[in-house]
C-alpha cells in the first residue's frame, strides 16, 4: 500500500495532492486540514478528476483526523501562513514554528517510520523544527526549497534562450531565501555550459530575479506562489516512493560538509526509499563559498530565534 499524506490542504497542499494523484504511482494520498471541511472538499474535488485525467491514486480528506494518515510512506507538511506583500519568510515563525511542531507531533502518532517533506516556511528552520520534533535521524526529515528555486532559475533561463525547460540542468544551494546560492557554474542546457550561451550581465539579471522569484509572485498575488512549490513537492515525494535516486537540491542538515554542522541549508542530495541517501560535497570556489557562508549563518540566526522559543 503506497500512502502519502499531504497536511495543509491550502494552496500548497492541494496541489501537491492534485499533481501526486495525476502520477498516478500512489495507492492513496490523504489531505488534511485544521478547517473544517476543507481536506475532505479538495480531496474529494480532486478524487472527481480521476475519471476525465485519467489515474486510480485515491483521493481522500480529513479534518485534523490523523488516524487517517496511518502508515504513511512519506508525509508532505504544508500547513501555516504564507507571507503577504511587504512580508519576507522569517516573519512567519512565530505563527508557524507552532504549527508544524503540533503537526509533527500528530504525524509521528501515526506514522513513526515516515519520511517527512516540510514546505511550511520559515523552510529552512521549520525543517530544522520538525526534526527536533520527530526524534527521526535528520536523513529522514528533510525540506522543499531547492527544486523549486531552481525551477524558477530553470524556466528564466529557457526563457531567455527559447528552449525547453528540460533541457535546462541547475544546481542552486543555501537557504529559501535572499541568500540563496545559484550556481552558474554547475548550470548546463542539453551539456552546454549557460555561461557559453548567455552574457553575464544578463545571467547576473536571471541570477538576481531567481532570489526574489517568491516575492516576484508574491507581489503578483497578494500571496505565495502554490503550482511550482506544489509540483516541486510532489516531484521529492515520487523520487523518494519509487527509490528513484533523484539528485535534486533540497534543505538538508549539514554535518560537517563545506564547514558546516548542524545548520539546515539547501544542498544537492540524492533521495531514495529511505529519504537522503547521499549529500553531494560538490567544490565551491571562494566567491561561492563566501555566499555560502552568509546564507548559512542568516539561517542559524533564524534557528536560534526558534530556539529561545522553547517549544521543545
Ligand atoms: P494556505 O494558507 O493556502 O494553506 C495553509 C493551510 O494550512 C490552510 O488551509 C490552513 O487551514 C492549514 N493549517 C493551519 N494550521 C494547521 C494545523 N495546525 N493543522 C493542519 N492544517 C493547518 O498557504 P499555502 O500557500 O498553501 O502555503 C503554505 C505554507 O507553505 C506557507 O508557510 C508558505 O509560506 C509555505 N510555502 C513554502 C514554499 C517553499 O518553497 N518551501 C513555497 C510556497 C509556500
Ligand atoms: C516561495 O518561494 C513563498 O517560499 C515561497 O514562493
Amino acid at each position: 500500500m503506497k500512502k502519502v499524506s499531504v497536511i495543509g490542504a491550502g494552496n500548497v497542499g492541494a496541489t501537491c495532492a492534485d499533481v501526486l494523484a495525476r502520477k498516478n504511482f500512489l495507492d492513496e494520498v490523504v489531505l488534511v486540514d485544521i478547517k473544517e471541511g476543507l481536506a475532505e472538499g479538495k480531496a474529494l474535488d480532486i478524487w472527481e478528476t480521476a475519471p476525465v485525467v485519467g489515474f486510480d491514486t485515491r483521493v481522500t480528506g480529513s479534518t485534523n483526523d490523523y488516524s487517517k494518515t496511518e502508515g504513511s510512506e512519506v508525509v508532505v507538511i504544508t500547513s501555516g501562513l504564507p507571507r503577504k506583500p511587504g512580508m519576507s519568510r522569517d516573519d512567519l515563525i512565530s505563527t508557524n514554528a507552532k504549527i508544524v511542531k503540533s503537526v509533527t507531533d500528530n504525524v509521528m502518532a501515526h506514522s513513526p517510520e515516515a519520511v517527512i517533506i516540510i514546505v511550511s516556511n520559515p523552510l529552512d528552520v521549520m525543517t530544522y523544527a520538525a526534526h527536533v520534533a520527530s526524534g527521526l535521524p535528520a536523513s529522514k526529515v528533510f525540506g522543499q526549497a531547492g527544486v523549486l528555486d531552481t525551477a524558477r532559475y530553470r524556466a528564466f533561463i529557457a526563457s531567455e534562450l527559447s528552449v525547453s525547460p528540460r533541457d535546462v540542468q541547475a544546481l542552486l544551494m543555501g537557504g529559501h531565501g535572499d541568500t540563496m546560492v545559484p550556481l552558474p557554474r554547475y548550470t548546463t542546457v542539453s551539456g552546454i555550459p549557460v555561461t557559453e550561451l548567455i552574457p553575464k550581465d544578463r545571467l547576473d539579471a536571471i541570477i538576481e530575479r531567481t532570489k526574489k522569484g517568491g516575492g516576484e509572485i508574491v507581489n503578483l498575488l497578494g500571496t505565495s506562489a502554490w503550482y511550482a512549490p506544489g509540483a516541486s513537492a510532489a516531484q521529492m515525494v515520487e523520487s523518494v516512493v519509487n527509490n528513484q535516486h533523484h539528485i535534486f537540491p533540497c534543505c538538508v542538515k549539514l554535518d560537517g560538509q563545506w564547514g558546516e554542522d548542524g545548520v539546515y541549508l539547501g544542498a544537492p542530495v540524492k533521495l531514495g526509499r529511505g529519504g537522503v541517501e547521499e549529500i553531494i560535497e560538490i567544490k565551491l570556489n571562494d566567491e561561492e563559498m563566501k555566499d555560502l557562508r552568509t546564507s548559512a549563518n542568516h539561517v542559524k540566526d533564524v534557528m536560534k530565534v526558534y530556539d529561545d522559543m522553547k517549544l521543545f
